[in-house]
């Protein structure tokens, strides 16, 4: 094992998001412009080569590795890859593999993920109403995603599901959302938009709702109760006394969390983007492919850790954007 891998603010960086493709079968409003246009195949690392470099991160000390995309499961073979990975889990070098999903393709791969050693999968879940869902996804379909988290609780895999709170959509089913995912048994945490991609069309503030909002309409019914529960991930959680359900809310706009910052992502074509919220990246697809010799890929890993920046400066507070970057969130896989 190489020194680990610590930034300049020293925070020690234990989880790499890759995103390993930038397609996906829905264009939710918030993630993409309807027309994306997608990178030819040929710019895309292979299988063997995101092995290389998510075995690198994990030799440098990455404890948690979380498959993204776009749609993960939209990538022709990704399960060769998530059995490679596993290896890292059987010698102990890494503790969680798993992945985000907007759930379509979860009803086919659920069992050979948990064969592959994955025990937990977070679904992007914005409406449980079916034309809602199909507005939000542009023209995904409900029933094929409900069949999708069935299939992963048979297959034992925990379900978190994720909620992006948009007001005028989703402010009404909060509880509705809460007592389906308390009567599934699963954990549900809601997301502020963060301002990601020019889209045009779509009003940033106007479909801001603020999560210290959205936790005052919850405590209308329920008494929360901070909780201890840490995954690794920016959430922090409540506890619902009257039913034990955690809550977890990722708040960049209402309540930073760049300080405790532990992640750094992969994009599918081996860009390192050190912070979800900046648009500085560093290739590392040359120096992957430079050599076979993997101190070079190591001495890139490095020295792009130790660009990291202090965190984002997305804010709405002046209603007004502030802190936007051009890149759509599923270029760096949320
Ligand atoms: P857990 O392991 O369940 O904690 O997952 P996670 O929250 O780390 O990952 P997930 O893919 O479920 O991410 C949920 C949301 O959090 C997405 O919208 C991400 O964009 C957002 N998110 C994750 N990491 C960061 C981060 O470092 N900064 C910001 N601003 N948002 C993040
Ligand atoms: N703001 C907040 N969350 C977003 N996601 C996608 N785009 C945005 C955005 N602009 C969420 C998805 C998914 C996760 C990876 O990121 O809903 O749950
Ligand atoms: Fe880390 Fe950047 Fe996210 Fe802040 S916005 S938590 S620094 S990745």
């Amino acid at each position: 094992m190489t020194e680990k891998l610590v930034d300049p603010f020293q925070r020690a960086i234990s989880y790499l998001r890759v995103s390993v493709t930038d397609r996906c079968d829905f264009r939710c409003v918030y993630c993409m412009s309807e027309a994306m246009q997608f990178l030819p195949k040929k710019e895309l690392l292979t299988l063997e080569e995101l092995d290389r470099m998510c075995s690198t991160f994990i030799g440098m000390g990455v404890r948690k590795l979380r498959i993204t995309g776009g749609e993960p499961l939209v990538r022709r073979e990704i399960m060769t890859f998530f059995h490679a990975m596993s290896r890292h889990l059987e010698d102990g070098s890494l503790d969680e593999l798993t992945l985000t999903t907007n759930g379509s393709q979860l009803a086919r791969f659920a069992d050979d993920l948990f064969a592959a050693g994955v025990r937990r999968v977070n679904v992007s879940l914005d409406t449980l109403d079916e034309a809602k869902f199909a507005r939000v996804t542009r023209w995904g379909r409900l029933p094929q995603v409900m069949k999708g988290i069935d299939a992963a609780q048979n297959a034992g895999l925990r379900v978190k599901i994720n909620a992006v709170a948009l007001k005028g959509f989703n402010e009404d089913e909060l509880f509705t959302l809460v007592d389906w995912c308390a009567g599934r048994d699963m954990d549900l945490t809601f997301i502020e938009v963060m301002p990601m991609g020019d889209m045009g069309e779509e009003d940033r503030i106007g479909q801001y709702w603020a999560l210290s909002d959205l936790r005052r309409d919850l405590a209308t019914r329920y008494t929360l109760i901070d909780s201890a529960k840490r995954t690794g991930g920016p959430a922090r959680y409540v506890t619902l006394a009257e039913t034990g359900q955690n809550i977890g809310f990722i708040t960049p706009l209402t309540h930073n969390f760049c300080e405790s910052c532990n992640r750094v992502r992969l994009t599918c074509t081996g860009q390192l983007f050190m912070c979800l919220g900046q648009e500085d990246m560093v290739d590392l697809r040359e120096p992957l492919r430079a050599s076979d010799n993997n101190e070079i890929l190591q001495n890139a890993i490095r020295a792009a850790i130790s660009l990291k920046p202090k965190g984002h400066d997305f804010d709405y507070s002046r209603q007004e954007v502030a802190g936007q970057v051009s890149r759509h969130m599923s270029h760096t896989g949320g």
